[in-house]
């Protein structure tokens, strides 16, 4: 029938985990591809808040599908414990849950050296996560990697993880001063997750193809953002997986053909966590005002989010990497408490004005914004659940944001409650 890519338009936390939890209902497939534990995405329904890191966000439809694709690096005790978590909260996973047996497993030397690499960097830190991410995804372009098929299998695994840490271990003692891992210890602690995990493991590629081949919708589950993108974003401000639209056909194994939209979650206003370029940020009162009236602080490493306005230069330049077709647009309730939105629509980049976005993050660290302004609306409108019962300046600003990216805004989320929802055209176009 039809797969929809769900993508982060900025630089993450644009409530991806939100849209795709409401979207699920039109869905039986929902496919995570791409990313690891760095994500953090944030679902509520009933009131209940849920964070999730990896598993996808559409498992609290009990009767739908979930896929951790093999473009996604997994922490095994990390998704044990999302799987516990998930379970204690009535959550079954039995013949639902279906985790790649080509995903890369993130080690104990992948955590460390991400935060000793940081070390390292100084001032130049990147400001990651902290989870891996990088390491892991660097040792599979390296084929140090170790991969859930690896992991699940008692006769490879010992091998494999004998020869890898002895590398591993030569590069955390002389490069970093660190102390090497114990080899008995780390086969124990993996054996059990093994256990844990094998239930799971499978040929996800045969099953999504399957699926499609049966008619089913399919969601595919973008973690981070595209100006995160490890060739697209901000580099080397970046994380290091393809987080653009095209990464879904690597990570999970499909084909452009099978793409039929892309629907881009843009946040009202943007964020960003971690070091980088940030041309709309807001270091003043305002700034903090978006921060708290948001709760701008990381869903993983609970960090304060930087805060700035809406930038239509650098959506623009999204919009082209993911061929996006149609926008969720989140959080404009937080826009509520001002009196004034600020719009940025061209960069002035040493003196010259431009609608394009800089490549290069020494010309967009120099990129001043050129703002439009727009009135606020001043009141609540997380109670409105139709387009007509928006105030006027909010539809003139929704209105605006889409004239100004060309791509019509399909829905309007104003809470984060699986019901703060307004439909106000199918986005599967
Ligand atoms: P993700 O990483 O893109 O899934 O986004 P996060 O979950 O990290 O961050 C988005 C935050 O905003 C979460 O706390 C959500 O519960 C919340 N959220 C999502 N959509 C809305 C919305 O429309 N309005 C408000 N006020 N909060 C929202
Ligand atoms: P979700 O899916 C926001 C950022 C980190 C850092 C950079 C590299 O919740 O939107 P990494 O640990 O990936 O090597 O860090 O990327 N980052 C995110 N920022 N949301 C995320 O995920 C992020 N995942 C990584 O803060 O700047
Ligand atoms: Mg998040």
């Amino acid at each position: 029938m039809s797969a929809y890519v769900i993508v982060g338009m900025q630089w993450g936390d644009e409530g991806k985990g939100k849209v795709v939890d409401f979207l699920t209902q039109y869905a039986q497939l929902v496919v995570r591809h791409q990313g690891g534990n760095n994500a953090g995405h944030t679902l509520v329904v009933n009131g209940k808040q849920t964070v999730l890191h990896l598993i996808p966000s559409g498992v609290l439809h009990d009767d739908k599908t979930c896929i951790i694709g093999n473009g996604t690096v997994l922490d095994p005790a990390v998704l044990i414990k999302e799987l516990d978590n998930l379970a204690a909260g009535g959550r079954n996973f039995a013949g639902r849950l279906f985790i790649s047996d080509s995903a890369h497993i993130i080690m104990p030397y992948h955590t460390i050296l991400d935060k000793a690499q940081e070390k390292f960097r100084g001032a130049n830190k990147i400001g990651t996560t902290g989870r891996g991410i990088g390491p892991a995804y660097a040792d599979k372009a390296d084929r140090f990697g170790i991969r859930l098929g690896d992991l699940v299998d008692t006769d490879v695994f010992p091998k494999k993880l004998k020869t890898v840490l002895e590398y591993k271990n030569t590069i955390l003692r002389d490069s970093f001063g660190e102390a090497p891992l114990d080899y008995d210890t780390v086969l124990k602690d993996f054996q059990k997750y093994a256990d844990r995990l094998r239930p799971y493991a499978a040929d996800t590629v045969k099953i999504i193809h399957d699926a499609y081949a049966a008619g089913k919708q399919i969601v595919f589950e973008g973690a981070q953002g595209s100006m995160l993108d490890l060739d697209h974003g901000t580099f080397p401000y970046v994380t290091s997986s393809t987080t653009v639209a095209g990464g879904v056909c690597a990570g999970s194994g499909i084909g452009p053909k099978h793409v039929n939209g892309v629907i881009g979650i843009v946040k009202a206003y943007s964020t960003r966590v971690g070091e980088g370029p940030f041309p709309t940020e807001l270091l003043d009162a305002t700034g903090e005002l978006l921060r708290k009236t948001g709760n701008e602080f990381g869903a993983t490493t609970g960090r304060p989010r930087r805060c700035g306005w809406l930038d239509c230069v650098q959506l623009r330049r999204a919009a082209l990497l993911n061929g996006t077709t149609a926008i969720v647009l989140t959080k404009p309730d937080i826009l509520g408490v001002v009196d004034t939105i600020k719009v940025c629509t061209a960069y002035e980049i040493n003196g010259v004005r431009t609608l394009d976005f800089p490549s290069q993050v020494s010309k967009l660290s120099v990129a001043k914004p050129v703002y439009e302004e727009l009135p606020g609306w001043k009141s609540d409108i997380s109670k409105c659940r139709t387009w007509d019962e928006l105030p006027a300046n909010a539809k003139a600003y929704f209105l605006r944001i889409e004239q100004l990216l060309g791509i019509p805004v399909a829905i309007v989320s104003v809470g984060p409650g699986r019901e703060e929802t307004i439909e106000r055209t199918s986005p599967f176009v």
